[in-house]
């Protein structure tokens, strides 16, 4: 290529010295001029371009539109570009530099074309702009603005162009700067350009050779990164034109081909978009070719996102939705895993309206054809949504199962292989249906493992069953097979209690904690109404019985039939403030009275509960056939922290009432420790361990 013409070669420390010779021109001789507003440079987007890639795709998209066939970036990897010490930019003397051996500009070319901003160079007069000179490329430019790009993250260009006609002295060249603080003012006058030191010279070859300095504060990314950028930016539909890259940071770096991505698709999502037109209203077709696909993983980077659209070679916009409005069917998972690559020359005609944004970010949805572009999008979607359920329901379930480490925890927590199975076969039927979205969040994957594990013995018990009586119909069931299930049920069932007891533990062990002097007495009948198991452990919801039904109203009657006020009993969790709960475990009535935390039980709550101990004794005795199921009686579980009767009478009785074992006084401690100590009995008894019984958290 060209680089040997020269006698100043670039280096990357070449900027300034450039610079300093600028002096010695008389920028009043400077053929160069350039006509451009600040509103202008604003109004162009400009701005827009801060990441080198895009300034160096515009720079690639220009080298292209001159025949280039080869195009190489020279630029330092991995680097921030300038200092922002202390609020002061500070040039760090680096260089980007893009050089192509294209056709190259005259000094003639460059005033007529490079150096006018916003003319469309497919309107040219007398030339088919729409087409490359030579090699006959439709060309990439249109709008007149991909030179002023580099203003997005330098101040200086310098402009090196050797084109025009092969003379025998070699072809003319071109050598200018462009320094964005003396050209972008408030006024649209134009500026003088400083002149290179070759400009009017000879060159052997052609082509051009763009050179960035003065940068403001931004970052190269790492090469695979800075790779990648570039890569999407172009459609490498074209076998004579390569794009290289050369680190400036790192001497012995090689170079660099830029090369298509390559983005592993979900199996049996890719649609083939050439066999996937776009018509118009009118039936027009209009002819699309690349793919549309569910990515197989999420996204490690952003460049492998979305669904790229290019034209003529170039993108020209990026989308997740074809700009579909939200809430549409599998919307997460689209956003997140669509991707594509789609090619439409229509979106960039030479007669046609130009439907790329000016600040080129995206084409523009809302016209004719950006309209025809989206109803295309939603149906593919819908198509590509459809397709990759299955799969899509396969990584998610895989996704829970490696996130959740269910089926380590499960062979972990029930020491029974057929729950831990069980227990699997479960996460995997729930993973599927698990919100994809929240996988991420540790939380719900947490909350989601916690059922999973609590269902599981449930869900072993019931198979176990289930095959069961399947062996009894068939009549197949020999003594043996029996047997085997039997045992199943029982490790299944073991397995079911020893969560339920394991649960209590964990309630009880957060009562110890939150119980104190604020709590009132009807907070906690609430709590023994809902945990009555609390009163007595071996209390399973089967024993909440008819019988308990019956007494508390005859019992209800009575009282207010012979002391004319309201007593309420409470069973279950009533609305009513209850002042006894009633609990009953084999044939023995729990008639549970609850003192608040701390409160000492003195006369007054005597005199009352005596009231009680005489009605429940006449009740009992009148009324033998309402309590014939508590053939063991009765008895007044009180719950309250300490004694304070001081009456002799009421001492006397108070403790008679306590030796006849029809109360029992416990305090909260006392009656929280002993729930505690049986349950985890049940669960070392049948070695469950700490871990399950879930009594030993962090
Ligand atoms: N590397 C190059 N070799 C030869 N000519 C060039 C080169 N770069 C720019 N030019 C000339 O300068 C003109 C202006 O370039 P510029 O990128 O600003 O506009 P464009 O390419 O026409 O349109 P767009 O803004 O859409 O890129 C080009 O049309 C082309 O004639
Ligand atoms: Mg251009």
């Amino acid at each position: 290529m060209t680089t040997s013409r020269r006698s100043d070669e670039p280096t990357a420390s070449a900027a300034t010295p450039t610079r300093a010779r600028a002096p010695a021109k008389k920028p009043a001789a400077s053929p160069y001029h350039l006509r451009i507003s600040r509103l202008t440079v604003d109004k162009l987007g400009v701005k827009l371009y801060d990441k080198a890639s895009a300034v160096v795709a515009e720079l690639i998209a220009n080298s292209y539109d001159a025949d280039a066939k080869k195009v190489t970036v020279r630029v330092p990897l991995n680097v921030q570009l300038a200092s922002k010490a202390g609020g002061t930019l500070c040039d760090l003397g680096y260089v980007i530099e893009v050089e192509d051996d294209g056709h190259g500009m005259t000094p003639e070319e460059a005033i007529d074309f490079y150096l006018r901003v916003g003319a469309d160079r497919r309107t040219r007069v007398g030339q088919d702009g729409g087409r490359s000179r030579k090699l006959k490329r439709p060309v990439m430019g249109r709008k007149g603005i991909g030179k002023l790009a580099p203003f997005g993250i330098c101040r200086r260009i310098e402009v090196w162009s050797a084109g025009g006609r092969k003379t025998t002295a070699g072809y003319a060249v071109t050598h200018f700067f462009m320094d964005f603080d003396k050209i972008v003012r408030d006024d649209d006058d134009a500026v003088p350009l400083e002149v290179g030191s070759d400009d009017r010279g000879w060159s052997k070859t052609s082509g051009t050779r763009i050179r960035l300095t003065s940068f403001l504060a931004k970052r190269v990314p790492d090469k695979e990164t800075f790779l990648r950028q570039l890569a999407v930016r172009f459609t490498f539909a074209r076998p004579d034109f390569s794009i290289y890259v050369a680190d400036l940071a790192n001497a012995k770096a090689e170079l660099l081909k830029v090369d298509p991505l390559d983005i592993p698709l979900l199996p049996d999502t890719r649609i083939d978009l050439v066999s996937r037109p776009v018509f118009d209203d009118d039936g027009t077709m209009l002819p699309v070719s690349g793919w549309l696909g569910m990515a197989r993983e999420a996204y490690k980077n952003e460049e492998m996102m979305g669904v790229r659209i290019y034209a003529r070679g170039k993108i020209v916009g990026m989308t997740r939705d074809f700009n579909q409005p939200a809430g549409f069917t599998g919307e997460f998972a689209m956003r997140s895993y669509l991707v594509g690559h789609v090619e439409a020359e229509w979106l960039d005609l030479d007669e046609g309206d130009d439907l790329v944004r000016t600040d080129r970010q995206d084409i523009l949805w809302d016209s004719d054809y950006g309209q025809l572009m989206r109803r295309w999008g939603a149906e593919l979607i819908k198509e590509i949504a459809r397709r990759s359920r299955e799969p899509r329901r396969i990584r998610v379930r895989d996704e829970f199962m490696r996130k959740s480490r269910i089926e380590e925890r499960a062979r972990q927590r029930f020491g029974d292989k057929q729950v831990a199975l069980v227990a699997v076969d479960l996460a995997k039927k729930f993973g599927g249906f698990a919100a994809e979205d929240e996988l991420n969040d540790d939380i719900y994957v947490e909350d989601l493992s916690q059922i999973i594990l609590s269902v599981a013995p449930h869900q072993a018990l019931m198979e176990a069953f289930h095959e069961f009586a399947n062996q009894i119909t068939k009549g197949e069931a020999s003594l043996d097979q029996m047997l085997d299930i039997f045992k199943k049920a029982q490790i299944a069932e073991l397995a079911s209690y020893a969560q339920i007891a394991a649960q209590r533990v964990r309630v009880i062990n957060d009562l110890q904690e939150i119980i104190d002097r604020s709590m009132d007495e009807s907070q906690f009948q609430a709590l023994i109404a809902k945990a009555p198991w609390l009163i007595e452990p071996s209390w399973t919801v089967i024993t909440k019985n008819q019988s308990l039904k019956s007494f508390k109203h005859a019992f209800e009657r009575y009282w207010k039939s012979e002391h004319g006020t309201e007593v309420t009993l409470a069973i279950g969790h009533e609305d009513k403030r209850p002042d006894f709960t009633l609990v009953s475990i084999d044939g023995l009535l729990h008639i549970v009275e609850i003192k608040k935390a701390g409160h000492l039980f003195d006369d007054t709550d005597f005199n009352r509960l005596l009231n009680y101990v005489d009605a429940f004794t006449r009740f009992f005795d009148e009324n033998s056939r309402t309590v014939s199921e508590f053939y063991r009686g009765w008895q007044i579980d009180l719950i309250a922290d300490g004694e304070n009767v001081r009456q002799m009478s009421n001492k006397l009785a108070f403790e008679q009432v306590k030796s006849t074992g029809k109360l029992k006084r416990t305090p909260w401690n006392d009656f929280l420790t002993r729930a505690k100590k049986v349950h985890e009995q049940f669960l070392d008894i049948h070695e469950l361990g700490a871990e399950r019984r879930g009594g030993h958290r962090a």
